[in-house]
């Protein structure tokens, strides 16, 4: 099964791919857990990426693109993949169907989070306190200015997807608005159609 996780920051992305993978077992593909990592260990690509992420703004598509391709030939993916905050751009939805179609593969379903743009903020300000009381480091576009800009690199470049994924018969949505268990049950509930 390959599927893609789409919605704004903090609609849910990261926290339903985690429960996709305990329940199918296969891997989470969340380019943003890949470029902190990146930024982390200081290589050259996460040099080139961190300023742009700190700011809120999306990757290049080039990083990006040649991150997921050389993800998606590892041997945990052979069975399939949840691309988490992966694509983001139409030249990204692009670049996965060539890469897909390269390697025999295609697209089970693109499921959308929708959510209340108004509740997001709460949610990654309530993370970022979380961390905080943890004493966990907290992610650097954790807080309101940053992700202002977040959302808006969403509506500008990453809102688009819905259309594009909509006409080519891949879009499903649940409410990302409900608790995080029924949420779960809506993405369940649609993998089971798709794979029926
Ligand atoms: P990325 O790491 O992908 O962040 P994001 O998309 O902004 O999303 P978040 O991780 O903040 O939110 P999420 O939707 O995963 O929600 P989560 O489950 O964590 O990207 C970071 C940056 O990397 C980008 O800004 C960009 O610079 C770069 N980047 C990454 N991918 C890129 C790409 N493809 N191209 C270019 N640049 C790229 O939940 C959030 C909080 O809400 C949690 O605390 C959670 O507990 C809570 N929560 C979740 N669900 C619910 C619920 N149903 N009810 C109540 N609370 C909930």
């Amino acid at each position: 099964m390959r599927l893609i996780l789409l919605g704004p920051p903090g609609a849910g992305k990261g926290t339903q791919a985690q429960r996709l993978v305990e329940k199918h077992g296969i891997p989470q593909l969340s380019t943003g857990d890949m470029l902190r990592a990146a930024v982390k260990a200081e290589t050259e690509v996460g040099k080139r990426a961190k300023a742009v992420m700190d700011a809120g703004e999306l990757v290049s598509d080039e990083i990006v693109n040649a991150i997921v391709a050389e993800r998606i030939d590892q041997d945990d993916c052979a069975r399939g993949f949840i691309l988490d905050g992966y694509p983001r751009t139409l030249v990204q939805a692009d670049a996965v169907a060539d890469m897909l179609a390269e390697r025999g593969m295609f697209l089970d379903v693109v499921i959308e989070l929708v959510v209340d743009d108004k509740a997001l903020v709460g949610r990654i300000l309530k993370r970022a306190e979380e961390a905080r009381a943890a004493g966990q480091p907290v992610r650097k576009d954790d807080n309101a200015e940053v992700f202002d800009e977040r959302l808006r690199e969403y509506y500008k470049k990453t809102a688009p997807l819905i259309g594009y994924y909509y006409a080519n018969d891949l879009l499903q949505q649940v409410d990302g608005m409900a608790a995080m268990d029924d949420v779960t049950a809506q993405i369940e509930e649609i993998i089971a159609a798709t794979l029926r």
